[in-house]
């Protein structure tokens, strides 16, 4: 079902546009085409591995160009969607995507190192962007993404999904409903390390003739290809991302924060300790166990499967706690999760469709449920637990300045070069 926003008229899209305007600062302007009907808006779709393709499948209606560095891929994302009935441009540059001018809005599912480069480019080139989580590879990239989407008044949406899930929203409203009391602690489970390759890797190689593998870097530092560095293992090195830490944070310290309802701040002090399994060739933390202090005395504790930690968020209070995870809402007492939310009461945003959200809030002008401020500060979260890891010290965090306080080495871990000739805004 379409929300009301889908169908919004050309003066009920100037009202909200004007309300919207408070946050998102002056009214945006929408291509005519958008009015009326999620499917005539265009979409671009920039990486097309694993998760590229299960977005496309979500934008099946408003496909219009696919890009990919591997034209394996590529090919393979052209032959869904003309399977589907879509006629596709194919792109292996995505400024070339970008110069476009019938694209309203793209779809960013590249690794995580490329995340920042491609929104800030699309937003100036005046897309709207549906970005994978997590937001970033750095928080000082983050706040980039942040002003270049307001600057060009666009709408992004962080792919973190879970927000558009009744049951992590339902929980979030619990907790900030105090049906819990007081909170005191929340817990979240992180997957372990699931690096595939567990003895001596491949040697280094030329890369195959179907992957631009120096695109595919764009903004990482040289180095030799190896098979076991690209697609999907990205995963496991600091140059592209930040390893489960930063893959299922997303995800769950996201959920974290809204329930706190930091997602506008975050903590003050970070510490920790982590493992790391060099001879498994992957350079991101095995396992970790971070404490995060928030400024209202509420601690959070992540880590993996532990006695006391669940893959999940788990919120304690002084009167009860309550657990989600996909597919799963308890509480103690368990009849915490029987009560309705009264009108009265705080309603969180309600999604039930985070991808039609996205193209919903396009029509509306309305910030989408994960907003990139958003998913910028839960990505702050997760890169200020890798940075107080790998230091092995506390890191003090302003999260009004999004400064790490006295501490040089650690804020020099907060940005990072880009390979020339690319630059960030
Ligand atoms: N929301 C979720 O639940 C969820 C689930 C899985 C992955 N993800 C996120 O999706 C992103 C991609 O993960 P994946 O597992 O699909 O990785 P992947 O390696 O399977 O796919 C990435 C694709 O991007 C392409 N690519 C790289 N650089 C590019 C560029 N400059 N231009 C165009 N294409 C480029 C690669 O060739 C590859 O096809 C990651 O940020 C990941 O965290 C999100």
């Amino acid at each position: 079902m379409k929300s009301p926003a889908a169908t919004v008229s050309r003066r009920q899209f100037l009202q909200t546009a004007a309300v919207a305007g408070a946050v998102i600062s002056a009214p945006m302007i929408v291509p005519a085409r958008v009015f009326g009907a999620n499917e005539r808006i265009l979409t671009g779709h920039i990486g097309l591995g694993g998760q590229g393709n299960s977005n496309l499948r979500k934008f099946t209606n408003q496909a219009a160009a696919l890009c990919d560095v591997d034209s394996g891929h590529l090919a393979r994302a052209m032959k869904t969607t003309a399977d589907r009935g879509r006629d596709c441009a194919a792109f292996a540059d995505y400024r070339k995507l970008l110069e476009r001018k019938d694209i309203d809005a793209v779809v960013i599912s590249t690794p995580d190192h490329w995340h920042a480069k491609t929104v800030v480019d699309a937003c100036d080139a005046g897309k709207h962007v549906y970005c994978e989580k997590p937001l970033s590879l750095t928080i000082a990239e983050g706040r980039k993404m942040v002003e270049a989407a307001r600057s060009n008044k666009r709408i992004v949406q962080t792919g973190s999904q879970q927000r558009s899930s009744s049951n992590f929203r339902y929980a979030c409203e619990l907790v900030r409903n105090g049906r819990i009391g007081k909170l005191q602690e929340v817990h979240v489970g992180i997957a372990r390390t699931n690096h595939p390759f567990k003895t001596s890797p491949p040697p280094d190689s030329t890369p195959p003739a179907e992957l631009d593998y120096d695109l595919w870097l764009g903004p990482a530092p040289e180095r030799p290809y190896n098979e076991k560095r690209v697609h999907y293992n990205f995963r496991f090195f600091w140059d592209y991302s930040g390893g489960q830490m930063t893959n299922w944070g997303a995800h769950h310290i996201d959920i974290a924060q809204w329930g706190m309802g930091t997602d506008d701040s975050g903590p003050i002090a970070v510490e920790g300790t982590a493992k790391f399994h060099p001879q498994m060739w992957h350079e991101v933390t095995e396992s970790c166990r971070i404490r995060y202090t928030y400024p209202s005395g509420v601690v959070m504790t992540v880590g993996q499967q532990q006695p006391d930690i669940s893959m999940g968020t788990k919120f304690i209070g002084d009167k009860g706690t309550i657990f989600v995870d996909r597919g799963k809402l308890t509480s103690d007492p368990g009849d915490i999760i029987q009560q309705p939310i009264a009108d009265d009461e705080i309603h969180l945003y309600n999604s039930s469709d985070h991808h039609g959200n996205f193209l919903d809030c396009i029509a509306s002008g309305e910030l989408p449920i994960c907003d990139v401020e958003i998913g910028h500060r839960s990505a702050t979260c997760c890169h200020l637990g890798n940075i107080a890891v790998r230091l092995g010290r506390k890191i003090t965090w302003d999260p009004a300045a999004e400064k790490i306080q006295g501490d040089e080495e650690a804020s020099a871990l907060s940005d990072r070069p880009y390979r020339q000739p690319w630059t960030l805004g």
